[in-house]
């Protein structure tokens, strides 16, 4: 059975979901979006999500068109399709469709509303024991990238060119700084150090990010939000990437260079563990 989409307040078949080419996000990318990762039934962090996508939305001068408990209600719905496998929501929100293609926003539109999931497999094997590569890239996106927006050409062609090079991630840098991945925010282990970029225009504040950074704290591991300059990032001894849909994956080289011994490290395996006890206790109701 194919599975059914939200689209505008109805549940359509996948052929059946579509919009209109005058639609804002098709002409102008003029939307934000979501993605979140689903266990047991349960969306994580699901409060977070939709703290953010206010956010998102407030910075593009529009309001959440559904609001929490319809957001919840659509989740459940699109999960009761497949109660039996991990799943990852996407959800996207655009200011909809105008008579004429104008850059300015229209006297009076309505959104264009989507949500679906699709399932999340578990993590690959390989990803463990060998860890993921990545490549280093000048971050060439906009100077608003908190803001969760649908406009991901430029993430688009970084993973790309990591893809190309036999890499998992682009990690990108902003003069001298390290912002995140393409897709992903990015931690560095120095000694018994952690660090993450600090939250800013330059960066999207990750619901995965925020939450380790929280279960590391917890369990007593210093967790600071600092600047990461380049060579912070090369000599480091631990670099991580966190997203939603990847958890948690040690970056073992960049650009070809090994990172500290070139396997997972002791930091990783620690705050894996966390975040996957975390997962376990959301799957069972515990959070
Ligand atoms: N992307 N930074 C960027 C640029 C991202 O695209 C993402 C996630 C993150 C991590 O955020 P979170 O932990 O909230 O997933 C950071 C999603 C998964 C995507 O575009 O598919």
């Amino acid at each position: 059975m194919m599975a059914e989409i939200y689209l505008n307040g109805a549940y359509v078949a996948a052929e059946q979901a579509t919009v209109s080419v005058m639609d804002r996000g098709f002409l102008f990318a003029d939307g934000v979006y979501e993605v979140i990762p689903c266990y047991g039934g349960r969306p994580l962090g699901v409060d977070r999500h939709l703290e953010r996508l206010g956010r998102s939305l407030a910075g593009i001068g529009m309001r959440d068109p559904l609001g929490r408990d319809a957001w919840q209600a659509v989740f459940a719905r699109l999960l009761a399709a497949a109660p039996d496998t991990d799943q990852a929501i996407y959800l996207q929100i655009t200011r909809g469709a105008a008579p004429v293609r104008d850059h300015r926003f229209p006297a009076a539109s309505t959104p264009t509303v989507v949500a679906m999931s699709k399932p999340l497999p578990p993590r690959a094997p390989s990803i463990a024991e060998h860890g993921v590569r990545a490549i280093l890239c000048e971050d060439i996106r906009w100077s608003r990238c908190d803001i969760k927006a649908i406009g991901l050409l430029a993430a688009v062609l970084l993973r790309q060119q990591a893809a190309e090079a036999g890499a998992e991630e682009a990690i990108l840098y902003r003069d001298g700084q390290v912002t995140e991945g393409s897709t992903s925010n990015v931690f560095v282990v120095a000694g018994d150090c952690v660090m993450t970029p600090p939250t800013s225009p330059r960066l999207l504040s990750g619901i995965t990010r925020d939450l380790l950074a929280e279960l590391l704290r917890a369990a007593g591991i210093e967790c600071m939000e600092q600047a990461v300059s380049v060579p912070v990032l090369q000599q480091a001894d631990e670099v991580w990437i966190t997203s939603s849909t990847r958890e948690v994956a040690p970056v073992t080289a960049i650009g070809g260079q090994p990172v500290g011994t070139g396997v997972p490290g002791p930091l990783w395996r620690e705050a894996d563990r966390l975040y996957q006890d975390y997962k376990m206790r959301l799957r069972s109701g515990h959070v």
